[in-house]
């Protein structure tokens, strides 16, 4: 467990968990950018064949349009599309372009032409002109204007399908100057996405240009999932190092618990065994075989100091291995209230002896439980002893005990170093004792007696919580069901 202790351990985790965040967060960000990029592509695609799907509603609409069926092969042609596009937006110096569409009574036809001078000229396109379309130019205009409506809710209808919820702006363009003739762009607008220039009706005159606020909603909205399982991992991830560490921490305390127990019995084991061992060797080396009183004595203290080894030895072997809370207990009647007095009277001599004081607000009702009256009087001296031991001189403790129908409530409060919170946990573990800065063997103990007290309690059916925060001393409350 050495290598747990390390500050390397918590490092590597950090970088472990600031690696897989950033690459979550890179793979991420690089997902994003390739969906918007296929959503623009999306949307630039939607317009065009908007675009196209007009401009051939727009021939349709001519007095005499021809063999309809042929029209419409070559004008929704993904092909026408492409050739319109680049025809559209061909830019070199020199260059002219001019395209029209003759429509005759037994044909339809469509020619681009691109003229190059050798001479530097202004780069001039000419509108598509649509010979004898059999309308007049007012007419025209109309249906110009008319086209352009269409164009607009088509757009809407499909970007809404979309998901795209901002507002849709446009740009009206002069197809021949390539300059603006109606805009409804906000100035101070940083448009996430414009379109190419569209021809949406073939007589005329005019380019439609797509502008949008934003479209990363849509963006997020499609990542949603990938955004979900990322947080996941990485919350899972979080969390199963919390409990990795949380794990090797609680062993890591167990461990170090069991080698401070074991110290300090160690510790306690030794001052009986050099009493009787100097007795002993006292007899033997000043023969007291002849002074039979002072023999006597050293044989008192000796046989004294080998009871004394004798018990504890019994309790350690006993509660270590858990043996005493599997005892069944002795249940019966038992006055928690006088019980809890019998222990504060019994522990008089302790409690003068440290300067502490208890105050005892018993309940106007008799409080009586189903109990082991053994372990309940062990319970109270284990928590009274533990408020005299680590509260050190001026403990003014309070002990209260409530009762109702169903439970008995008792608290033991203490105005001591108090427990944080950290430890409410560990403390009621086999041979917790919480760690101090200076020498441990200070106050003497082995870490069961919150671990008896804490088992007892469940064996009675009952339940032990611990208020405390550190410097504000600690509250234990004990809750056992009433005797009915
Ligand atoms: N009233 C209290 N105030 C502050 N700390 C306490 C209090 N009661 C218990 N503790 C802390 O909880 C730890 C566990 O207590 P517990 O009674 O189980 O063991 P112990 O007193 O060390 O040994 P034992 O009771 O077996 O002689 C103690 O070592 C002490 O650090
Ligand atoms: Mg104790």
């Amino acid at each position: 467990m050495k290598w747990f202790k390390s500050k390397y351990t918590y490092v590597l985790i950090v970088l472990s968990l600031l690696l897989s965040g950033g690459l979550q967060i890179v793979w991420l960000q690089q997902l994003f950018f390739a969906q918007q990029k296929q959503l623009k592509e999306e949307i630039e695609h939607f317009v065009s064949s908007t675009a196209q799907t007009n401009m051939y509603y727009s021939i349709t609409s001519f007095e005499n349009p021809g063999n309809v069926r042929q029209i419409k092969q070559l004008f929704l042609s993904p092909q026408w599309e492409q050739l319109r596009r680049a025809f559209d937006n061909m830019k070199m110096d020199n260059l002219s372009s001019t395209a029209s569409i003759t429509i005759e009574d037994d044909s339809t036809s469509v020619s681009m032409h691109f003229s190059m001078k050798d001479n530097v000229v202004k780069r001039k396109r000419r509108r598509p002109v649509v010979k004898n379309t059999g309308k007049t130019p007012e007419e025209l205009r109309i249906s110009d204007s008319l086209s352009l409506v269409i164009m607009k809710q088509k757009v809407e209808k499909g970007l809404r399908k979309i998901g795209i919820t901002s507002p849709l702006y446009d740009n009206i363009y002069v197809y021949d100057s390539n300059e603006v003739f109606k805009s409804n762009v906000p100035k101070q607008l940083r448009p996430d996405f414009v379109s190419s220039k569209y021809l949406y009706n073939i007589q005329n005159i005019y380019r439609y240009q797509l502008v949008l606020p934003s479209v990363d909603n849509v963006v997020w909205y499609r990542m949603r999932y990938y955004l979900a399982s990322s947080l996941l991992m990485i919350l899972l991830t979080c969390t199963a190092f919390y409990y990795i560490l949380r794990l090797l921490r609680k062993q890591q305390l167990y461990a170090d618990a069991k080698a401070d127990f074991t110290s300090n019995m160690t510790h306690e084991f030794k001052t009986p065994i050099a009493t009787v061992s100097l007795a002993l060797e006292s007899i033997k080396k000043y023969n007291l075989i002849n002074n039979p009183e002072t023999l006597q004595n050293y044989l008192d203290i000796s046989q004294h100091e080998l009871k004394r080894l004798d018990l504890m030895v019994e309790k350690v072997l006993n509660i270590s291995k858990g043996n005493e809370t599997e005892q069944p207990l002795k249940l019966e009647l038992y006055d928690v209230q006088s019980g809890l007095q019998q222990v504060i009277s019994s522990m008089q001599l302790q409690l003068m002896n440290s300067h502490a004081s208890i105050q005892f607000d018993a309940s106007e009702e008799p409080c009586f439980v189903f109990g082991d009256p053994v372990h309940l009087t062990n319970i109270f001296y284990n928590l009274i002893d533990n408020a005299i031991k680590y509260s050190g001189n001026g403990l003014a403790m309070e002990i209260c005990c409530k009762c109702n129908a169903d439970h008995v409530t008792i608290s033991f409060k203490d105005n001591g170093p108090g427990i944080d919170k950290i430890y409410h946990d560990n403390i009621f573990e086999r041979f917790f004792r919480i760690p101090t800065t200076g020498d441990i063997h200070d106050i003497k103990g082995s870490g069961l007696g919150l671990h008896y007290v804490k088992q007892m309690i469940e064996k009675h059916s009952g339940t032990i919580k611990i208020k405390s925060e550190t410097g504000s001393g600690a509250n234990f409350i004990i809750t056992l069901p009433a005797a009915s």
